[in-house]
């Protein structure tokens, strides 16, 4: 039998709202025709698509990451500036295109700032240093009166972007990176040019490169060492996982979620280390800034013989299942589960590249199955996360060896006592839960679910539309208990109220 106990005097802590965030780079078509497209039915008069727009908002998304990714390794952010006539395109060798640098740092902020998206930025330490870095966060968020911030007002921009988020640099511990260091040369950098920003624009907040994943061999001691040098100057340390079904092996598939949050606990402990050898009340939190279900299979950053490509090429454009929509569902269990340190989650990515977002050029846009997980989440998770205790069996894996069969995540609003409940059903058999409330009166009003097995070909928009979510399975009010009942191998956002 499974059982949740949940109760509102035992939280974990709010709920960033950052978490649900997302990631446009400059990758095959996330820009192009992904959310840019100039000429298309429905772009604005920026040339930003009004139908990816439209259901960005039905996303929930609260932030965009950008430019990359590997692709800001190599990036010259200075090329993508000023009059689009007199930008030049370059070759990024990330990902060996073309980059026509017509959407460049403006379009990007003004977009966001259109749309009420909050901005992350990275700087290029791959390729470039303290000094360019300085000088785009200048560009951004600078007063007029200096060389930078003047030339972005000569670019018809007066007022400061007041960016608020940075990532120093992108993934490099990756030997695919272009300009990868080891943790001692990225640690100083990090450090040195964390410093010159921070005294540029003290209100910021800046990410340190974690691992790339918990795979990496230098995982564990690249935190630690990066830390050694940046703990004082930076709030956050960055997390990447991409989890994929390998071999037919379903089950570890299932599990990703126990994965990811052994990650996040690792990272938790080295980061804390450090903090503890310094004697420092600051604690680090979490900018889990790439995470998704990717097979990786398709695509590995790092092939070195592909073709240059022009015209944004289909990149890394994988098509979801059920399956993977349940894996996504699980996944922001875990980052809910981690309140208390994960401050920013994003999705990677947000259209096109294994996006929950698809296009067609000069055509339409649409949800892939795993735009409906978050979407829920994103809408139905605010306030206070709380500790759920789930009593249930576990399930053998290859990869991660024993599995909870159920997970489950709670938010909890202390203004309205809106209760949202989130459970992953990893059994291949329907699952009661008798859902636990002791001393508070709760209700469940209803849920919605997505199914593994909505499997189906997907390829298209209307394969893609006809595997959506579902009602949730009838859920029963008890005396001082509730029955829920989860479909096999399903995802499910219960919405309900709490007393508190
Ligand atoms: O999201 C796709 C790529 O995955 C990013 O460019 C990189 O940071 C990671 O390896």
């Amino acid at each position: 039998m499974t059982t949740i106990t949940l109760h509102p005097d035992f939280r974990i802590g709010s709920v960033d709202r950052r978490v649900f965030g997302s990631f446009v780079e400059h990758l095959g078509r996330c820009v192009y025709t992904g959310v840019y497209e100039p000429g298309h039915a429905t772009a604005d008069e920026h040339g930003f698509r009004g139908d990816v727009v439209a259901l960005t908002k039905e996303l929930g998304v609260t932030l965009v990451r950008y430019p990359g990714g590997n692709f800001v390794s190599n990036y010259v952010w200075e090329d993508a500036v000023g009059p689009v006539e007199d930008r030049k395109p370059f070759l990024d060798l990330a990902w060996r295109t073309v980059e026509p640098n017509l959407v460049g740092t403006d379009e990007f902020l003004q977009y966001c700032e259109r749309e009420g998206l909050e901005p992350m930025m990275a700087v290029n330490l791959g390729t470039r240093g303290v000094a360019e870095a300085v000088a785009l966060l200048e560009y951004c968020n600078g007063e007029a009166g200096t060389k930078w911030a003047d030339m972005r007002i000569a670019n018809g921009r007066e007022k400061p972007y007041g960016v608020k988020l940075w990532c120093l640099g992108n993934e490099m511990d990756g030997p695919w990176q272009i300009g990868h260091k080891d943790a001692h040369e990225y640690g100083k950098l990090a450090a040195e040019a964390g410093k010159a920003m921070k005294l540029t624009d003290p209100s910021i907040e800046l990410v340190a490169c974690g691992s790339s994943s918990m795979q990496m061999d230098t995982f564990g001691s690249w935190e630690r060492t990066v830390l050694s040098y940046t703990y004082d100057i930076v709030d956050h340390i960055s997390m990447h996982a991409y989890y994929e079904e390998l071999d037919g092996d379903r089950a570890s598939f299932l599990g990703s979620g126990t994965a990811m949050e052994r990650f996040v606990e690792r990272v938790v402990a080295s980061a804390d280390a450090i903090g503890a050898e310094k004697r420092s009340d600051k604690r680090i939190t979490i900018s889990f800034d790439e995470w998704n279900v990717w097979y990786l299979v398709s695509r590995f950053p790092g092939e070195t013989n592909l073709p240059i490509q022009r015209d944004a090429p289909r990149i890394i454009e994988d098509r979801y299942s059920g399956l993977d929509a349940v894996v996504v569902g699980d996944l922001i269990v875990t980052l809910l589960r981690h309140a208390d340190r994960i401050a920013i989650g994003c999705l990677a990515q947000l259209v096109n590249v294994i996006a929950p977002i698809m296009t067609d050029p000069d055509g339409a846009a649409w949800r892939q199955t795993t735009f409906h997980p978050f979407a829920a989440a994103a809408r139905l998770a605010t306030g206070e996360a709380l500790q759920v205790k789930v009593d249930c069996d576990t399930i053998a894996t290859e990869k991660h060896g024993d599995v909870p069969a159920v997970t489950a995540a709670a938010t909890v609003d202390p203004e309205s006592g809106a209760l949202a409940l989130f459970v992953t059903n990893r059994s291949a058999t329907e699952q009661t839960v008798t859902l636990r409330h002791p001393g508070v009166s709760a209700r469940i009003e209803g849920g919605t679910a997505v199914l593994a097995d909505h499997e189906g070909p997907r390829e298209t928009q209307e394969h893609a539309e006809a595997y959506g979510p579902v009602d949730a399975l009838p859920v029963e009010p008890g005396d001082g208990t509730i029955t829920l009942r989860l479909a096999p191998e399903s995802w499910t956002a219960f919405h309900g109220a709490m007393e508190l």
